[in-house]
């Protein structure tokens, strides 16, 4: 099938690739001239593990390639995705002006659109409140008098895994008011739902225990948009909930650690997102659940959970912060190695990261910053100047007076402790994500101090 998709971010090229490479013939679009210029030369512009090997062989192939102008590839496409961002501005609403630029586009690009190329499916991957698909719609209808049909279809990927989660996603959702357009997903998908592929490099393995065929969840758009607003406000929660009672750990002499493992072994409840640390940052889960909790406010309903969700988030780092703070007073002058600067590890993404703030605020109080992170250096000196960034993880120890863990990447895990010892000038670790091994670190002359213990 020919598809477009138009915005080429970490949603746009994650399902151009993996379409590509279950042989679907696809056109990205994107309008930012510095990735677009990349992505014509075969070069990734975001990092996410195998993607640029299956970009490039589908390139290659010539099953996928990218343009600038939206007509090219809308002119054949049977299915549109818009895969732009939607971002929320400071009183938490949803900032619907890229996804209104795309659609006026392909209003625009429909006009020359090749008649023999059928009635075109335009779906909505982006992440939107309730209603928008309906919005764009009408929106859609106004500028152009063809036929066409669309579709609620919301993206569930983690950054990090964006491609593992492509290729063996827990579910599909489809939101649409037409059997047709549900018939033209299926097809589109078919490879997805019966994994009938082969699991072989530079695809990542399938695991053992996926089942298939992938449940599909046939609904209407507007519920379409709410499962995937609803999740990520259910995950945000988790996190905000194990959280919290870690502080309360932390006054009453339990371990975090030990308690989360015995929630989590309830399978009603599940061990996942039950990590305490310094809460959730990147690009989806703060401005998810703010949108969410706006949308809610502005039909009239107050979604006090939620708000509290966020609260506990944005709490959550002023009290990492004063932790370390209260151990290294006055800051002024200090030097602290910081390990990790991505929201999480496996990307390079550093949108609403944990990291920044952080170190904007360590700044704030006179202290010297040596960062390191296995991708995301280039991202955060565009961001943060005021840091000296090293590729080398043991560099930041140098005559550090503490190093803070913030993001948990696998590499800092097998770090030689002993090294690092002997490169510091004092002696505090602070672990953000509780990651570390506190055994290996304090049987050295370290102190490790971390979240709910
Ligand atoms: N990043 C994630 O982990 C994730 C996961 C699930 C859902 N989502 C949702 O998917 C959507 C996209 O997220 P993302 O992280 O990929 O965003 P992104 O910012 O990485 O990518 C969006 C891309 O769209 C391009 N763009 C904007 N307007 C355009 C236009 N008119 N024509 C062509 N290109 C255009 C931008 O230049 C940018 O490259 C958002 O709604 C997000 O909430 C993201």
């Amino acid at each position: 099938m020919k598809v477009a998709v138009i915005g080429c971010g970490y949603v746009g090229l994650a399902t151009s690739v993996v379409l590509a490479d279950l042989g679907h013939e696809i056109i990205g679009v994107e309008i930012d001239p510095d990735k677009l210029s990349k992505l014509e030369n075969g070069r990734c512009p975001i990092y996410e593990a195998s993607m640029q090997e299956m970009l490039s062989g589908n390139i290659s192939a010539g099953r996928l390639s990218f343009t600038g102008e939206c007509n090219e590839g809308c002119r054949d496409s049977g299915v549109i995705f818009l895969t732009v961002g939607t971002p929320t501005n400071e009183t938490w609403q949803i900032d619907l002006s890229q996804l209104e630029g795309a659609i006026d586009s392909v209003a625009e690009s429909l006009k020359s659109r090749n008649p023999d190329a059928g009635v075109p499916v335009v779906v909505i991957k982006s992440t939107v409140p309730s209603g928008t698909m309906d919005y764009l719609h009408e929106r859609l209808s106004a500028r152009v008098t063809g036929p066409f049909l669309m579709a609620s279809n919301p993206e569930f990927l983690r950054e990090g895994q964006a491609i593992y989660d492509t290729l063996y996603p827990d579910r599909i959702v489809i939101g649409a008011d037409d059997e047709t357009v549900f018939k033209v997903m299926d097809e589109l998908y078919a490879g997805l739902i019966q994994q009938d592929f082969d699991p072989e490099p530079p695809r990542p393995a399938r695991p053992d225990n996926f089942h298939h065929p992938v449940p599909v969840v046939r609904t209407k758009p507007r519920s379409a948009e709410m499962i995937k607003y609803a999740s990520n406000a259910f995950l945000a929660t988790k996190i905000s909930f194990i959280n919290e009672i870690a502080n309360v750990c932390e006054e009453v002499g339990a371990d975090i650690g030990d308690v989360a493992r015995g929630i989590g072994l309830d399978t009603r409840i599940g061990s996942q997102f039950l990590r305490a640390g310094i809460g959730f940052g990147g690009s989806c889960f703060p401005k998810d659940t703010k949108a969410l909790h706006q949308h809610a406010g502005s039909r009239g309903y107050t979604f006090t959970l939620l708000n509290a969700v966020i609260e506990v988030n944005r709490i959550q780092r002023y009290r990492f912060l004063a932790k370390i703070r209260r151990k290294l007073d006055p800051l002024s002058g200090k030097t602290l190695g910081i390990l990790g600067l991505a929201f999480k590890p496996g990307t390079d993404d550093i949108r609403e990261a944990p990291a920044i703030d952080l170190m904007r605020e360590l700044k704030r109080d006179g202290a010297r910053l040596r960062a390191t992170d296995p991708k995301a250096i280039a991202n955060a000196r565009d961001l943060f100047s005021s840091c000296e960034y090293f590729d080398d993880p043991y560099e930041v120890a140098r005559d550090a007076d503490a190093i803070i863990l913030v993001t948990e990447w696998p590499e800092f895990m097998d770090l030689d402790w002993n090294k690092i010892a002997g490169l510091m000038k004092g002696n505090i670790i602070f672990d953000g994500r509780n990651s570390l091994d506190r055994d290996k670190i304090e049987a050295l002359s370290l102190r490790l101090i971390g979240v709910g213990r």
